[in-house]
């Protein structure tokens, strides 16, 4: 079975599972050598020279350093300000100084030592503290209605402040890049990315060349996260750049702990909440303002603090509504796209905020979201009216009724008050405590604001000699699926069987620009097309035989079969040469949004998800377990649903991870564990079981906002909701209140001791 709802094996699987995919750094180049970077050790310096000293170096090494590059000093993402390599500062531990390439891996690393750099070390600035006073990388703002009469008028005002910290995206693959140049000076680079055109834009932006004279093969991705948005493009050029100077393929590939010290992390985030009710616990004002830490350079911060913007009122009704977003400058690597691209910070903080204000007004976690959820035809504070498919208060209510939510938390506050009598609470040895949290949340699909519509992906789909539809896009699967579901969304549009169609690979001398792997686009934006793209070329193959359709593979008139689809694609493509259709993205007209005030509809829909998670914290320790997790996520339609849930249950452990585990420690300017030894995260005896739970709102028209089959972006949307599930569980099993992720046991101890507690310190 392999149509929509059906979950036919992924065709990239056994490769997979049995080491026969080839990743980059399974890839060797005749006549190949190895590249090395020299990194600053400082977080803010002077640089006041560099030397290099080539009787050190192993023979025939070359180095290549800010002076050699042939153009601009700026990676292009967004604008070019990232520099390849450090000019006359350095901004961050890491930031690339120097770069080398020698025959081998080990005399590149040897290579290393041939240079003498002379620092003048600066002040670094290494907090959102001491960046706030300091001018932002980047600022936004968004006002609805009025808040300051809206707060003068509520019955009670709340405060809070949520913090969020760094995440390393430890995709299996670390970063990696071969680059080659042909005789004739074009280049060719491969290596693991998600998005082949940008590090195609940043080839040709740095190094002066034309776009027909560089070529970008993604190959075999292990993993991403948005760890392979923006880097592959710095790293691409410095392999470029040394192919350039020892006229040889050159690859480059870190190790986990070089890619753990120099590439990207998830924004540490300070959200402050100011909120308005009303005694019966109703949103009456939002007061909001996010301090994100972008590092030392913009990269993608600009996009990450506008999705994060438009995500942090929660996915609740409120009218009168303050949004003031910065993200701050540090002297940190900089901070970029990670699963959730914002709004998993955000969500944080508002729904720790809902709780707080729950917990004053003594509401129950689900009635104040049942109060104030969202439901179709009401209003965000951007103005966008909801639509059909706007579920929040469907996940709310299938997963409490799932988990027995009321009675659950009633039981263990019942347990509670037992063990407190009985004097248990206190003794070492104590039983472990458990705890219930839930969360609502939701996720915007496709680029924020105008993005699609400024983009107009293209995808192309074409007739091969045997008769077969090939669709090219651009989009690499880096173990989310899309080569597994293309494919179904391509059949089921066509009315083919899977063997009539195939997928070319992410090479930009072959595909179109169908835009980055990213933002949750790829099955419902790109799938979309995919969709229109395949029936369109199934219609020109059917031009000339009105009333006939193709149904699993067939012609059919209104008699029965005609013949083999591909039997009369393959005679159309021996009499007229080349078929070929290319379809761009046209997001919904109405779907319009102001980018200076922010107002109109961001996101043509929104995928929504409540989570239930159940705890058990040790009374000695402070260590947290999670031992349950049902997750409820209305995605649309499911394509492909073993991998949909796959993604959900992923997402959720992610978030799980970064809600209790993972902590970027820094001392100076340093992360301290920048191993895997010492950055901890989940492995399967952490994981707790995941229940996960998809519901639908699809109409079979495929809804008004042109995802395929009505399929929904899901790919970010369960990093939403883990963290604060997980931090209400907590509070419900010790009291202690928890403002801040990660949930380590030190912090929790900290909290207690400071009076933190569900409502506030007390
Ligand atoms: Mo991303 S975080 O790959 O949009």
């Amino acid at each position: 079975m392999n149509g929509i709802g059906a979950s036919p094996p992924r065709p990239d699987g056994f490769a997979k599972v049995s080491g026969a995919a080839r990743y980059l750094d399974d890839l060797s180049l005749p006549g190949m050598w190895h590249g090395a970077t020299l990194r600053s050790p400082h977080a803010h310096a002077r640089i006041r020279s560099i030397a290099w000293d080539a009787a050190l170096a192993p023979d025939g090494a070359v180095c290549v350093t800010v002076g050699d590059l042939p153009g601009p000093n700026g990676v292009q993402l967004i604008d070019d300000g990232w520099p390849i390599l450090a000019g006359a500062f350095t901004h961050h531990v890491g930031e690339p100084v120097a770069l080398v390439a020698a025959p081998t891996r080990l005399a590149a690393q040897q290579a290393l030592q041939a240079f003498t750099v002379t620092y003048e070390p600066l002040d670094a600035v290494l907090s959102l503290e001491a960046a706030e006073a300091l001018p932002p990388l980047y600022q936004l703002g968004m006002d609805s209605g009025d808040v300051d009469a809206a707060l003068a008028r509520a019955d009670l005002v709340v405060e809070g402040e949520y913090r969020t910290g760094h995440q390393e995206h430890i995709y299996i693959e670390c970063n990696g890049m071969i680059a080659s140049y042909a005789e004739d000076g074009a280049l060719t680079v491969l290596g693991s990315m998600q998005c082949p055109y940008y590090v195609q834009k940043a080839l040709t932006h740095a190094l002066g060349l034309a776009d027909e004279q560089v070529r970008v093969r993604a190959t075999t991705v292990g993993g991403g996260f948005g760890g392979k948005e923006d880097f592959p493009s710095a790293i691409a050029l410095h392999a470029a750049l040394l192919a350039r100077a020892c006229g040889r393929p050159v690859k480059l590939v870190y190790d986990r702990h070089e890619d753990i010290v120099c590439t990207s992390k998830r924004h540490p985030t300070l959200v402050r909440h100011r909120t308005g009710v009303t005694r019966d616990g109703r949103l009456a004002a939002l007061d909001i303002e996010i301090l994100m830490d972008g590092g030392a350079y913009t990269t993608l911060s600009s996009v990450v603090l506008s999705r994060a913007l438009l995500h942090s009122f929660g996915p609740y009704r409120c009218a009168d509504v303050r949004i003031r977003a910065r993200a701050l400058r540090t002297h940190t690597a900089p901070n970029s796209a990670f699963r959730g691209f914002g709004a998993p910070q955000v969500e944080f903080a508002i729904e720790r905020q809902m709780d707080r204000i729950a917990h004053r007004l003594g509401l129950d976690p689900l009635e104040i979201r049942l109060r104030n959820a969202v439901a179709p035809g009401d209003r965000l504070p951007t103005g966008q009216i909801l639509d059909a498919g706007t579920s929040a208060l469907p996940c709310l209510e299938e997963v409490a009724r799932r988990t027995r939510f009321r009675e659950r938390r009633q039981e263990l506050e019942a347990a509670r008050a037992r063990r407190a009598a009985e004097g248990d609470e206190d003794q070492n040895g104590a039983e472990p405590r458990r705890g219930i949290g839930l969360s609502l949340y939701f996720h915007g699909a496709g680029f924020t604001g105008n993005g699609e519509r400024m983009m107009k992906s293209p995808v192309t789909a074409r007739l091969l000699p045997d008769g077969r539809i090939e669709v090219l896009t651009a989009m690499t699967d880096m173990g989310q699926g899309c080569s597994a579901v293309f494919p179904q969304i391509a059949a089921a549009a066509g009315g083919l069987l899977p063997e009539d169609v195939t997928f070319a690979e992410p090479d930009t001398a072959e595909v179109p620009d169908s835009g980055p792997t990213v933002a949750s686009r790829t099955t419902m934006i790109v799938g979309g097309l995919i969709a229109r793209v395949t029936a369109a070329l199934r219609d020109r193959v059917l031009e000339g035989l009105p009333g006939h359709t193709v149904r699993d593979g067939w012609i059919e008139s209104p008699a029965g079969r005609v013949e083999r689809f591909r039997d009369a694609a393959r005679r159309l493509r021996a009499e007229h040469g080349p078929v070929e259709l290319t379809l761009r993205h046209e997001p919904p007209a109405w779907q319009t949004f102001d980018e200076t005030t922010y107002r109109g509809a961001a996101y043509p829909t929104y995928a929504w998800g409540a989570d239930v998670v159940e705890v058990e914290v040790d009374p000695d320790t402070l260590a947290v377990r999670p031992l349950q997790v049902t997750a409820v996520c209305e995605v649309g339609r499911a394509i492909h649903p073993t991998l949909c849930a796959g993604q959900i249950e992923g997402g959720t452990l992610q978030a799980l991870g970064w809600a209790l585990l993972e902590e970027m420690k820094l001392e100076d300017g340093r992360y301290l564990n920048d191993r895997l030894a010492t950055y901890v995260i989940p492995t399967i005896l952490d994981s707790p079981r995941i229940d996960v739970h998809l519901l639908e709102s699809h109409r079979d028209g495929g809804g008004p906002f042109g995802g395929p089959f009505g399929a929904k972006g899901v790919g970010e949307l369960p990093m939403d909701g883990g963290a604060p599930a997980v931090a209400q569980a907590i509070e419900n099993a010790t009291g202690i209140g928890v403002p801040a992720i990660p949930a380590t046991p030190e912090r929790l101890l900290a909290w207690q001791r400071a009076g933190q507690t569900p409502g506030g310190v007390r």
